[in-house]
C-alpha cells in the first residue's frame, strides 16, 4: 500500500487504523485459482471474518469454511435473499463447517441447513446422528504438521489407522460420508507436509472405496503460507507439487477442496498506529504505540507471527522495544525491532497483517479494536 495514502488515511480517520485493500484480496484469490485450477478455495472465515472481506470473496465466486454459527451467519448474510433452492444449493456446494468438535446446540441449528461437517471421533458421530442427521460428513485426518508455524494436529484429526472404521461407523449410523480432510498446520513452509498428507489420504480413500464407501471429495485444508519474509518459497512452487500429487493420486471426478485463510487474508491489510509514549528501559529505546497484542497485533501471541513495526520516517535505526497501550507487560509487540528516532505522535505501520489479527482483537483494558477502512472495494 502507498505510504503517503496510509498516512493521510490515518490523519483522516485516526489510529489505530486497519486498512483493507480489496484489490489485493481479489488478486490473492485469483492467484490461488490460477495456480491450483482443480482446487476450489473455501475461505477460512476465522482468519478474518470482516463482512466486507466475505462480501468481496463471495462476489468472486469463493466458497467458505466456517467454524462457528456467527461465522456461518456472516456468510449467510450474502445468500439470505436468494430463492430457497439456490440458497440451499449454495450451502451444500459452497460452505463447509470445518470444526471437528461441535456443541449439540450448534448441530441442532445446523441441521436445517443441510451442510457439510467435519468430524474426527466416534462421539461426534453419535452427536451428529442425533442432532444433525441431514448433514454430509467429512473425516478430518491427523497428518504431519512438521515445521508449520501453528501446529493443529495435537488437537484435531483421527489417526490414520482409525480412519476407515470411523467412516464406516458414520455410514452404518445412516450418515452420508462425503470425503476426507486434513490440515498441515498454518503457515506451512514445509511443503513435504502436503505431499505426505495427500499420500496418506489417498491410501485411506482407496481402502474406504474398497469397503463400499462412495467418497467424493478431498479437502486439503489451509496452511498455504503468506509471504511474511523473503524466505517463504513462492506459492506457485507449492502449487506445482500439489497439482502433480493430486493428478497422480485422485481421479478427475474427485472434487478437491481447500480452506485457505491466511493466504487470502494476510496481505490485504495494513495496520497504522501512533507512537503514544517513549522511554529508555534497560538501555533500550522503548516505544509505546496505540495498538498491541490484545488488539491487531494479537497474532504475535495467538498466531506466533513476529510482526515488525515500521516507521514512515527515514533515519539511522537502532534496536528498540515496541509495546502496546495496555497496562499488561505481556502487551509487547517486539523486543527487537529496528526503528529510527521517533517522536510522540508519529505514525508507524505493519503490513501483511490481515490474518488472525483483527479477528482476535479484544477490548481489553478498555481499548477498542482498530477502526477499519476499505480501499478498492
Ligand atoms: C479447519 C481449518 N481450516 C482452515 C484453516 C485456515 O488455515 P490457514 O489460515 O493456515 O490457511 C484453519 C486454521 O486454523 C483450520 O483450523
Amino acid at each position: 500500500m502507498n505510504k503517503t495514502e496510509l498516512q493521510s488515511l490515518a490523519r483522516e480517520f485516526g489510529t489505530p487504523l486497519f486498512v483493507i485493500d480489496h484489490k489485493v484480496l481479489r488478486e490473492s484469490f485469483l492467484q490461488f485459482k490460477k495456480y491450483l485450477p482443480r482446487v476450489q478455495p473455501y475461505y477460512a472465515v476465522k482468519s478474518n471474518p470482516h463482512p466486507e472481506i466475505i462480501r468481496t470473496l463471495y462476489k468472486m465466486g469463493c466458497s467458505f469454511d466456517v467454524a462457528s454459527m456467527p461465522e456461518f451467519q456472516v456468510v449467510y448474510e450474502n445468500i439470505k435473499h436468494l430463492p430457497a433452492k439456490t440458497r440451499q444449493d449454495f450451502i451444500w456446494d459452497k460452505i463447509i463447517y470445518a470444526n471437528p468438535v461441535k456443541a449439540t446446540e450448534t448441530l441442532e441449528e445446523l441441521d436445517r441447513y443441510k451442510i457439510l461437517l467435519t468430524y474426527d471421533n466416534i462421539e461426534e458421530v453419535k452427536k451428529i446422528k442425533k442432532h444433525a442427521p441431514n448433514s454430509g460428513l467429512v473425516l478430518r485426518l491427523q497428518v504431519p504438521n512438521t515445521g508449520s508455524v501453528v501446529e493443529l494436529s495435537s488437537k484435531f484429526g483421527c489417526p490414520s489407522g482409525e480412519a476407515v472404521d470411523l467412516m464406516l461407523a458414520a455410514a452404518d449410523a445412516g450418515l452420508g460420508v462425503e470425503g476426507i480432510s486434513f490440515h498441515v498446520g498454518s503457515q506451512c513452509t514445509n511443503f513435504e507436509n502436503y505431499i505426505q498428507a495427500l499420500n496418506l489420504s489417498s491410501g485411506i480413500f482407496k481402502e474406504a472405496q474398497s469397503r463400499g464407501l462412495d467418497l467424493k471429495l478431498i479437502d486439503i485444508g489451509g496452511g498455504f503460507p503468506a509471504p511474511y519474509s523473503s524466505d517463504v518459497k513462492p506459492f506457485r512452487d507449492l502449487a506445482k507439487k500439489i497439482n502433480s500429487e493430486i493428478s497422480r493420486l485422485f481421479p478427475k471426478e474427485i472434487e478437491i477442496l481447500a480452506e485457505p485463510g491466511r493466504f487470502l487474508a494476510a496481505t490485504c491489510a495494513t495496520i497504522v498506529a501512533k507512537v503514544i509514549g517513549k522511554a529508555d528501559r534497560g538501555g533500550k529505546r522503548s516505544y509505546y504505540i496505540n495498538d498491541g497484542i490484545y488488539h491487531t497485533y494479537s497474532g504475535v501471541l495467538c498466531d506466533h507471527i513476529p510482526y515488525q513495526v515500521k516507521a514512515f520516517k527515514n533515519g539511522t535505526t537502532q534496536i528498540c522495544s515496541v509495546f502496546g497501550p495496555t497496562c499488561d507487560a505481556l502487551d509487547t509487540i517486539s523486543l527487537s525491532n529496528e526503528l529510527p528516532e521517533l517522536a510522540i505522535g508519529d505514525f508507524v505501520y505493519t503490513e501483511n497483517i490481515g490474518a488472525y489479527s483483527w479477528a482476535s482483537s479484544t477490548c481489553f483494558n478498555g481499548f477498542p479494536p482498530a477502526k477499519v477502512v476499505h480501499l478498492n472495494q
